[in-house]
């Protein structure tokens, strides 16, 4: 069985679906604190197949080890964790706490339970703002916010635990932008609030649930202006945690793989794309900067490419044109 922390989440809910596909049996943890069980009664509507749920908070110790002593866990996928980084630099401590904390208690009930594969959800915003692009896996860690920064400790508390039991085997995936969504439209991301994050806000501008898009800022040293992103379809970042899970059973220790599609793509080409696809005109207006946003990042994916034998497959249109059929047919996400 395949324990799935955060799994009622975006990308843990999308996760979901391509492990059941694939004959796993799935448990969920999940305090639902940024997503809703609504997300995992349509996972199982779309595989028909059904999975145990358990709403826990990881910082409950002891209700996650009576999960994992009930079940026979092979592997976890842990995307349990806050990621909104402007929150993070505004309240530093519940987000160290609760993303380092959960991910302490998880590795000790994993020690104790006898667990021994892990595949953890990193992001590339550890690498900061790269000197060069494409980023590849060994450039430095610099993280600029507290958020990126519980990724970078959990790295180091993953790799300590493994060399003291070289029993583990560990796999760290940095996300480059996720974007789109199960193709059924019935499964995708719903952020509570303001999004923070292009797409989301392009799909309610285009519901008319927000007004137009702000453009952070459009004098960057780029082409158009305008901050250049790796925009990786959810799907396909979802099926690199199943080739990941794979690569853990190889027995590889510490695995760190980027997961994006290798192409960078700017903001007004992604609005562009996203008005094609839908046919709803994009109203933006050019604003300042967003602090810490950066030029320009993309991924150099191919370790992940070569040592997974994994690739994105899906490009702009049918991210731009998934994100729509989930936006359009679920304005107001999963209420
Ligand atoms: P999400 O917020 O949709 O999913 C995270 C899930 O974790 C949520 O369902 C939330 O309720 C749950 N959770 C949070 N804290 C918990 C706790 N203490 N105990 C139990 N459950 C808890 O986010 P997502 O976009 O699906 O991201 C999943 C993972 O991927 C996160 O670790 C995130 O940092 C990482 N990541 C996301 C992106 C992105 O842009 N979406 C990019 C890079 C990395
Ligand atoms: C993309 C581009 C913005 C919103 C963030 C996190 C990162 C990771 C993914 C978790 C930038 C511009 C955005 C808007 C805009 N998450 N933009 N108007 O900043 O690359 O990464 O999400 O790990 O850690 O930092 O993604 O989607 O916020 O921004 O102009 O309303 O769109 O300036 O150039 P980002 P994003």
């Amino acid at each position: 069985m395949i324990l799935v922390t955060g799994g009622a989440g975006y990308i843990g809910s999308q996760t979901c679906v391509d492990l059941i596909e694939a004959g796993n049996q799935v448990i969920v943890v999940d305090n639902l604190s940024n997503s809703s069980e609504e997300s995992l009664k349509r996972v199982q509507g779309i595989t028909g197949k059904s999975l145990e749920f358990h709403k826990i908070n990881l910082l409950d110790r002891e209700a996650l080890l009576d999960v994992c002593l009930k079940y026979e866990i092979g592997a976890v996928i842990h995307f349990a964790g806050l990621k909104a980084v402007g929150e993070s630099v505004e309240f530093p401590l519940p987000y160290y706490h609760n993303n380092i904390t959960g991910t302490l208690n998880l590795c000790s009930v994993m020690e104790e339970c006898g667990i021994r594969n892990i595949v953890f959800s990193s992001s590339a915003t550890v690498y900061g703002d790269p000197q060069t692009v494409p980023v590849l896996e060994d450039f430095p860690l610099q993280p600029t916010n507290p958020y990126g920064w519980t990724k970078y400790f959990i790295k180091r508390i993953l790799i300590d635990q493994q060399a003291a039991n070289p029993n583990w085997n560990v796999a760290i995936l940095r996300y480059f932008n996720p974007v789109g969504a199960h193709p059924s439209g019935m499964i995708g991301e719903d952020p509570r609030g303001m999004p923070n994050n292009l797409m989301p806000y392009i799909a309610q501008v285009a519901v008319q649930k927000l007004e137009k898009l702000h453009v952070f800022g459009d004098d960057y040293d780029t082409p158009d202006g305008t901050g250049i992103r790796d925009y990786i379809h959810v799907v396909d970042l979802a099926r690199g945690h199943i080739a990941s899970l794979d690569k853990l059973r190889s027995e590889p220790g510490v695995v760190i793989y980027n997961l994006g599609t290798g192409q960078g793509y700017s903001v007004f080409e992604m609005a562009e794309i996203f008005e094609k696809v839908s046919g709803v005109e994009i109203p933006f207006e050019v604003v300042k900067r967003r602090s810490g946003d950066i030029a320009e990042s993309y991924a150099d994916p191919t370790k992940a490419n070569e040592e997974l034998g994994w690739e994105a497959k899906f490009g702009l249109e049918e991210m731009c044109a998934d994100l729509w059929r989930w936006q359009s047919q679920n304005p107001n996400g999963y209420n």
